[in-house]
């Protein structure tokens, strides 16, 4: 007899998204960190939802990704989590609770996974976090590797312009996508980096490559949430495609209550008890 929910055998699960690498069918990945708005992209369809540490940016404002903590991130993920029936939920381990200390790695990792109820967890970088990797997936706790511009190691780039156009970085990229590969990572976020550069990683390893600004021939894509619907509206790199103009609607939206409420029109009989 089985004890699972009928939601729970519809949830996308890490090998389904294999299963469309395999069959050449793209995957969808967005970013959430509130249950009202991943519960609005679980159900227009979306594969994958990533609790991105750019929570730290479009949620809190700080300028990069570092400052977000294991608590917070735990916080938007259990948020996301209790509004999502569909899509796998990954979430970003934070900048300083996995590098160099594979034990810490563990920890957080296994943090995320009891207290937010998530069902995989993404860090970023290759042969430097090796050991991490390795430990988190012992614990049976999938992974998603993150190659190419790594917003925590910001202050080391100094730029958050396109990664991986010289040879050597090119080729250690791929070196560290076979390695991210090898120790069981199921699949591989790659940003901004050159299109053809992208293309023969995701030919080179067999798990899923999820590109954000990294061209159309890979296996899907990723886009932060606050920026496809035209929330954040100063930050218009080229790979974005903006599909809504949120902020111009909650702007006339907003607008229009404050006129209404200095007007004395709201609220009218009809809205009063
Ligand atoms: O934090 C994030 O939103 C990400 C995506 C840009 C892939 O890592």
């Amino acid at each position: 007899m089985s004890i699972h929910k009928s939601s729970d055998l519809k949830r996308v699960t890490t090998h389904q998204l294999q299963e469309l690498k395999n069959r050449g069918e793209k995957i969808s990945m967005l970013t959430a960190y509130d249950f009202s708005m991943a519960g609005i992209i679980d159900a227009a369809g979306v594969d994958i939802i990533l609790v991105g540490d750019s929570a730290s940016n479009v949620m809190a404002g700080h300028e990069t990704t570092l400052p977000i903590t294991l608590d917070q991130m735990i916080y938007h993920a259990s948020s996301v989590v209790r509004a999502v029936n569909r899509a796998l939920v990954v979430v970003d381990i934070p900048f300083g609770s996995y590098q160099g200390n594979s034990s810490e790695a563990l920890r957080s990792a296994i943090r995320i996974m009891k207290e937010s109820g998530a069902h995989a967890v993404k860090v970023e970088g290759g042969a430097e976090i090796k050991e991490s990797v390795l430990r988190i997936l012992s614990a049976g706790v999938p992974v998603m590797g993150h190659l190419g511009l790594t917003p925590q190691s910001i202050y080391k780039f100094g730029t958050y312009t396109v990664r991986a156009k010289e040879d050597a970085e090119a080729e250690k990229l791929i070196e560290d996508a076979i390695l991210l590969e090898s120790c069981g990572c199921f699949a591989i976020v790659l940003e901004k980096i050159p299109a053809k550069l992208a293309k023969k990683v995701a030919e080179t390893v067999n798990i899923p490559v999820i590109g954000i600004g990294a061209g159309q021939d890979v296996d899907g894509q990723v886009l932060v949430m606050h920026d496809m619907l035209g929330i954040t509206h100063e930050f218009k790199p080229r790979f974005l495609r903006q599909y809504a103009d949120l902020r111009t609607t909650i702007l006339d939206a907003v607008g229009r209550y404050v006129h209404d409420v200095k007007a004395k029109d709201f609220p009218n009989s009809k809205e009063s008890y």
